[in-house]
């Protein structure tokens, strides 16, 4: 596992989040949730669950998104996101963000929204006829969850960091317009992880990726028909293990540095097998993720607990959102009539 990441002193808070598209994977912990993991109980952390994001690519009926809600926030507990130190909060239980997302919007241009790379891939991805306003002005939803809690730090994927680049943008002219209100965020990019077919990315659409909720036997089975090097038809063959998937699963996760030196270099001379190194990796993985089934399994049986930490956490976040939103509206001189259209400013 790689080293902790460097903190910036000048960081006070981290915002981040994630899709609920479903369960939570291995990419997902070296992209993203490490990095959270390492910020927690270091700075102020939010957590959002972004939920109207979905309605960015799809039309149907959102039903079955709050099982996928609870799933995400029982894989972020599962793997040591303690509620206490991170506020994890789901967007549409904060609709002040809309409010701060149409604020936004006159700050963005057309074609500057048109240029983020994102837009093309998901029309492309997704095989859409067109893109929808809402698919278009994402990113700005997004600059409005990061500086809605004002984050200064919001650990992103690599496909994400165009988006933080739009909200530093964003900060800077509405600071440069009003007042000095938002921190243009840092966005320190996680790793990619690999997918377990050799493609660049683990991606849940693509079904190359280990969740954080499979069970040994399945790890098993993953690792088991895992890409490595093709051209090694024999254990005696000398194997390449530079770009091998498999070894960078190692280095990822097997807590046995030596094992994993040692494998390497019975690879490269060809006196070990692939079954005998997958079978290692699999082991590795399942103790990687022991202590994440248990924890898992102690918080699904606590019931209503997850509901629970997501109203909380909602309560909390829209306390920020509140004030943050009173104190844009000020700034923009959108203060005539204000009683009638008082916000409660809390905390
Ligand atoms: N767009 C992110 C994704 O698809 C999720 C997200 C929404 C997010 N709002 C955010 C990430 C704010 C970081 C900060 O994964």
């Amino acid at each position: 596992m790689d080293a902790p990441m460097t903190i910036d002193p000048r960081w006070k808070r981290m915002l981040t989040g994630d899709r609920p598209t479903g369960a939570l994977h291995l990419g997902h912990y070296v992209g993203s949730l490490k990095m959270r993991l390492d910020l927690q109980g270091k700075l102020e952390c939010f957590v959002l669950i972004a939920d109207l994001h979905v309605l960015t690519t799809r039309l149907e009926r959102l039903d079955e998104v709050g099982e996928n809600i609870r799933e995400v926030v029982l894989d972020y507990l599962s793997v040591g996101i303690e509620p206490e130190k991170t506020t994890i909060y789901l967007q549409s239980l904060v609709p002040e963000v809309l409010e701060l997302y149409w604020l936004l919007m006159p700050l963005v241009g057309v074609p500057r929204a048109q240029r983020i790379p994102t837009l093309k891939e998901q029309v492309r991805d997704l095989q859409l006829e067109t893109a929808s306003m809402a698919l278009l002005a994402y990113p700005v939803l997004q600059a409005a969850d990061i500086l809605m809690v004002k984050g200064d730090v919001v650990p992103v994927s690599k496909d994400q960091a165009s988006h933080v680049e739009l909200t530093r943008e964003i900060a800077r002219r509405f600071n440069n317009l009003y007042r000095p209100l938002f921190p243009e965020p840092d966005s320190p990019i996680g790793p990619l992880l690999v997918g377990t077919d050799g493609q660049a990315k683990a991606s849940k659409s693509i079904g190359n990726v280990i969740f954080l909720s499979d069970d040994a036997e399945t790890v098993s089975r993953k690792v088991t028909s895992m890409y490595t090097d093709p051209k090694r038809i024999h254990a005696d063959v000398p194997g390449r293990v530079e770009g091998n998937p498999v070894f960078t699963y190692h280095d990822a996760f097997n807590d046995d540095r030596a094992e994993v030196d040692e494998l390497r270099e019975r690879y490269r001379k060809g006196k070990v097998g692939d079954v005998e190194v997958k079978q290692r990796l699999a082991a590795a993985i399942n103790r990687f993720l022991d202590p994440i089934r248990e924890r898992r399994a102690a918080f699904a049986a606590k019931h209503g607990l997850v509901d629970e930490i997501i109203r909380e956490g909602s309560r909390r976040a829209q306390e920020e959102a509140r004030r943050t939103l009173a104190e844009a509206r000020e700034a923009m001189g959108l203060t005539y009539f204000r009683d009638a259209t008082s916000v409660e400013v809390g905390g």
